[in-house]
This record gives C-alpha cells, structure tokens and sequence, in this order.
C-alpha cells in the first residue's frame, strides 16, 4: 500500500475512532465537524503501527485520557474464557498485565469489581454463548448498583468478539464499558481506570508487530501441569471461511530467545508440559536472528502446496524453534498446535522424529476430503496432496498420532463432496477429530463470494455422521492399544470417579487406580499431579482409557534405549 494510501487509512480510522468513542474524551467535549474531530483527537502518531512506531509502549501518552490515573487499587477481576488454547494464554498475559498494576484476581463472583469476558469469534455458536453470559451480567451488574452504590460492576469484552463487532458491542449491549480487541491489551488498565469516572473505553487497534514477547503470562491456575505458550499472533492464511485473520490480524512471530527463556522459567517452577501455540505454527519466523546463515529451501511448491502470501525469507523457522526448546527442556514434554498441511517442511518433521520430549501427535487440520471444497476454502491443497503428506508424516515417524478439523457444510458442499470427506476420515487414522459444521461469518471471502446454501438440517446430519465415523474409529484406534505400555502425566482426579487422570502423548485421557508404585530410585511411593508413570493400558473407549500404573518414570528415561518405532509397540 503505498505510503499516502496507508495515510488516508490512518487518518480515516482515527476520525472513525474519535467519533464513535466520543464517550472518551476526558473534557467532556461534543465533537462537531470531521475536521475538529481529527483535529481534538488522537494525532496520527498515535495510530501509526508497525516496526518502528509500536502502537503501545509501556504507559503510553495518549492524549483524549486523563493523566495521571490511578490504576488498579486492589479491583477485584473476575476472568471468563471462552474459546481455544490462544484465548487461555491470551487471559494469562492480561492477567499478568493488570496484576502489575495492582489488580487482583478472584473466583467468586459476588467478591468481583470488574469481569473480563475473553470472547471468541470463531463460529456463531460461540458468540451465542457469549451473548447469554452477557445477559447474566447485565443482571448482575444492575443488582449491584441497586445493593452497594459505591462499588459498581464493570464488564470488559476481550479478545475476537471484541475485535470483530468494535463499538457496535456497546451500542448493541449497553452494559459493556471497555471493549479491548487482541492487540490492546496494554492499553487495558488505562481503560478500565476510565471507567471509574463513567466512561466507556474502546481500543480495538490491530498491530503489525504486538507479540507480548516481554510480558510473561500469570497462570490463572497455578497447579497445572501443563502451560501455553504463544509463539506467534495472528494468521496470513485467509482461508476463505475464516474470522480470524480479521480479528487476530496479520501474522507475526515472536523472538526464538524469549520462547526458550519462557520454557525454561516453566520448567524451572515445575512444569511438566507445555504447548507452543499459534494459527499456524509452521510459518514461525524470526528474522532477528541469524537472518543470513538458517536459509532454508523451500520444496513445499513441488510437493503440490500452494500459499496465497508471499513467504517470509531468512530468520530462524519452527524446525529451529523446536529444536532449541525441546534441548532447552529436555525433562518437559512438548506440543504444539496448529500447523497448516501446506507448510510442513521435512526439517520440523526431521525434529520431531529425533527428541523423545516432542510428542509424536500432529494435529493436520484438513477441513475437507474434497478436493473442489478445499479450492472454495482456499486451503492450497488438494485431497490428494494432503493423503501424500499423511503418508510421509507416517514414513517419516513410525508410531505417530495425526488429529484434524473438519468442517461439513461449506458453501455449496454436495453429497458427493461430503462423502469424500467421511472416506478421507476412513482412510486416515485419526487419534483425535475437532468436527465442525460450518458458520458464515462476515467480513470473510466465503461471505463475500459464496452462499451459506447447506441447510442447517443437512449441516446437522452431516455433522453427526461425522462424529459416529470417528467415535467408531478412534474407539478402534484405542482398543488397538490395549497392552501396550504408555507414558502418562498425571494431570489431577477424574471428577467422577476419583481415580487418578492423566494424559498419553497423543493426548488421550487415562484413569487408573491411585497405589504405591516403584519410584525412579527404587522405593515405593504414591502418584501424584506432575508425576510422569508408565501405565499398562486394559480398557479402552472412544475417549478415554484406562490402565494398571507400573512405574514412576520420566520422559528421558521411558524412551532411553528405544527408538519411537518401538517404544509404541512396547508390551510389557
Ligand atoms: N465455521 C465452522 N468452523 C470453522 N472453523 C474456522 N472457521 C469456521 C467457520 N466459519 C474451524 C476450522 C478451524 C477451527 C479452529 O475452527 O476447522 O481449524
Ligand atoms: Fe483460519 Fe485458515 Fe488461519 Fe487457521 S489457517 S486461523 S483456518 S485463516
């Protein structure tokens, strides 16, 4: 875009902001012609985004807030999250944000001064449930000023829903004080202290290079095992059903360094596992780092993938990433989540093979089986291209695990397109399936080029049949296992029956019976939450297992002296 273009842009969306968020000047002031409007408000600078003008620094100078506010003074926040991985992560970067400033956390929700909604955006149905959480609050919120006049509710809205309707949230859904979209989550205790005096806060400024490197996420909850880390923001994919290039932005990827020093400070506190997570973790890039020397040749156009942006070049890529955290935390097992089938460099694969601590479990969203559903969506593989990859996965790494998305329903699917995508779940044994039926959803290509013409009565059969192919299956897949020997990390107790509940690496739940067991120097001791056991599987269903507990052992020590091959066959 050129620079005068790019300008205009700015300048257009600053006038847009002030008008519509006129509720934020700190004088009061009615803005009147579009000219005074731009002229009171934030200058230019401001809005500027990209490398070398960061939108937000820390405290920043903006000129339509009061300086000097004061920011947390012991609120109390109660967090709600909805939707995927990315979201929980997202929380625990604001909460450590706000705690910074002097907030605090809380469960209850009588106790609560503030609730901040992290919403998602994904699909209506998630929207749905946001929408009733927010009439809940409403209620709550009226109650409140009803009882205690002097400690009024706040409610926030963060996160996709927030980035995706803006200000029309709070002229939809008046009880709403701040809206705060994924970049402008700096910004959230000046906005929040804004609303202490009444105000209405809206910060929904997408970023070219926010990445939190430099904020190191608060757990919400302390005792897990397991934790997020976010590698990279955003998605440059625009797969034509999707919301989340417009509500996440475009893609950017956060320095190799601080991810390893994150793992690290997690292992450090006794973490056992953690997941690396981004829209697509396979174009990870980090050109700050040795831009010249980690060239890498990029053969995916010869093996039939295509993709619709220009490919970053230079910098350290997820193969490096991996490698790095993987020997940096040799003790913790790793996951990562998701990767585009058309991005699967043999280096990440290379990788994965070769460290014990990477679990051997590929999530390869497909989304379809059909080669002219994968054209409209604007996957950049076909069905076949995508059976070739899972065939090389396989080759590449005896033993591995694959789970997928799937969508039925899309714009225009036949019969005959659907079915291509049941025979593409019979033909791929999947240990793990997200299955979906497709929502339309503004602003996206489908949207704009293509009818939402699948009957909700037929996207409903679909997805059953779906979900019966892969409860069959996977029950299959896991009766398959009875009598080997897994790994498992104790995550906590099964709500239900109280046994012990922990996790294999293809990460499906397994109960056993809580006993003494051999520990690692030869006694006998109890399990525990963290602890990693070898658990001889005996029952299986579609989605969880059960099994007799063996022996305390640890990532190191349960692979020495097997390759990956084997160690899934081990019998014991
Ligand atoms: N409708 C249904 N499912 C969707 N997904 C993304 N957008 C939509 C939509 N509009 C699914 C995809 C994606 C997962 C995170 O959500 O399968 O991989
Ligand atoms: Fe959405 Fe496609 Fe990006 Fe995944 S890769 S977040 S489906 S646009």
């Amino acid at each position: 875009m050129s620079l005068l273009r790019r300008t205009q842009r700015l300048l257009n969306l600053s006038s847009k902001y002030v008008s519509r968020n006129c509720r934020c000047l700190s004088d009061g002031t009615q803005l009147t012609s579009r000219r005074d409007k731009i002229k009171q408000g934030p200058s230019l600078k401001e809005f500027i985004i990209g490398d070398s003008e960061p939108v937000l620094l820390d405290r920043p100078h903006i000129p339509y807030l009061p300086e000097n506010v004061t920011f947390g003074s012991n609120r109390k926040v109660y967090f709600d999250v909805y939707g995927c991985q990315m979201n929980l992560n997202d929380t625990e970067i604001v909460w450590s944000i706000l705690k910074k400033e002097g907030f605090e956390k809380t469960e209850i929700e009588e106790e609560a001064d503030i609730f901040l909604v992290m919403t998602c955006a994904i699909r209506e149905g998630a929207e749905s449930k946001i929408w009733h959480r927010l009439d809940h609050l409403r209620g709550f919120k009226r109650r409140r000023a009803q009882k205690n006049k002097d400690r009024p509710v706040k409610i926030g809205l963060l996160g996709c829903m927030a980035e995706r309707l803006k200000t029309k949230l709070i002229e939809k859904e008046k009880a709403v004080d701040v809206v705060a979209g994924p970049d402008s989550y700096r910004d959230l205790p000046r906005l929040l202290a804004l609303t202490e005096s009444g105000q209405t806060a809206v910060n929904v400024l997408l970023s070219l290079d926010e990445t939190y490197a430099d904020v190191m996420p608060v757990r919400l909850n302390q005792d897990s095992v397991s934790a997020f880390i976010s590698i990279m923001r955003g998605c440059d994919n625009m797969c034509t059903y999707c919301i989340v290039p417009f509500t996440r932005g475009r893609e950017r990827s956060r320095p190799l360094r601080s991810i390893v020093d994150e793992a690290r400070l997690l292992a450090d506190r006794g973490v056992k596992e953690i997941t690396l997570l981004g829209q697509n973790v396979n174009s990870y890039r980090d050109t700050r780092e040795n831009p010249e020397d980690k060239e890498r040749l990029d053969t995916q156009l010869a093996k039939g993938f295509k993709t619709v942006y220009k490919s970053k070049k230079g910098g350290l890529r997820f193969a490096d990433l991996l490698d790095e955290v993987s020997a940096a935390v040799p003790d913790m097992r790793v996951r990562f989540t998701a990767a585009h089938p058309k991005d699967f460099p043999d280096e990440v694969l290379q990788v994965i093979s070769e460290r014990p601590n990477i679990c051997k479990l590929l999530h390869l969203p497909a989304q379809s089986g059909s080669t002219t559903v994968l054209e409209r969506m604007r996957r950049g593989y076909s069905r076949e291209a995508y059976l070739q990859l899972v065939d090389h996965v396989k080759n590449t790494i005896p033993g591995v695990g694959l789970s997928t998305d799937m969508i039925c329903g899309f714009c225009g699917e036949t019969d005959e397109e659907f079915e291509e995508t049941m025979t593409l779940m019979q033909e791929v044994d999947y240990n793990i399936a997200f299955l979906f039926p497709y929502s339309m959803r503004e602003k996206t290509a489908a949207h704009r080029r293509y009818k939402d013409d699948v009957p909700d009565s037929i996207k409903k059969l679909r997805h059953n049949r779906m979900i019966q192919l892969y409860r069959t299956k996977s029950q299959a897949l896991n009766q398959s296992e009875i009598g080997n020997t897994h790994l498992v990390l104790i995550e906590g107790t099964a709500p239900k029956t109280g046994q012990l509940l922990g996790r294999n690496e293809f990460y499906m739940k397994v109960v056993f019976d809580q006993c003494e067991i051999e520990s690692q120097d030869g006694g006998r001791v109890n399990m525990k939450p963290g602890d990693f056991v070898a658990v001889r599987i005996t029952g299986a269903k579609s989605s969880v297992l059960t099994g007799v507990p063996m022996y305390h052992s640890s990532v190191r020590e349960f692979y020495r002296d097997v390759s990956w091959g084997e160690r899934h066959m081990l019998r014991v």
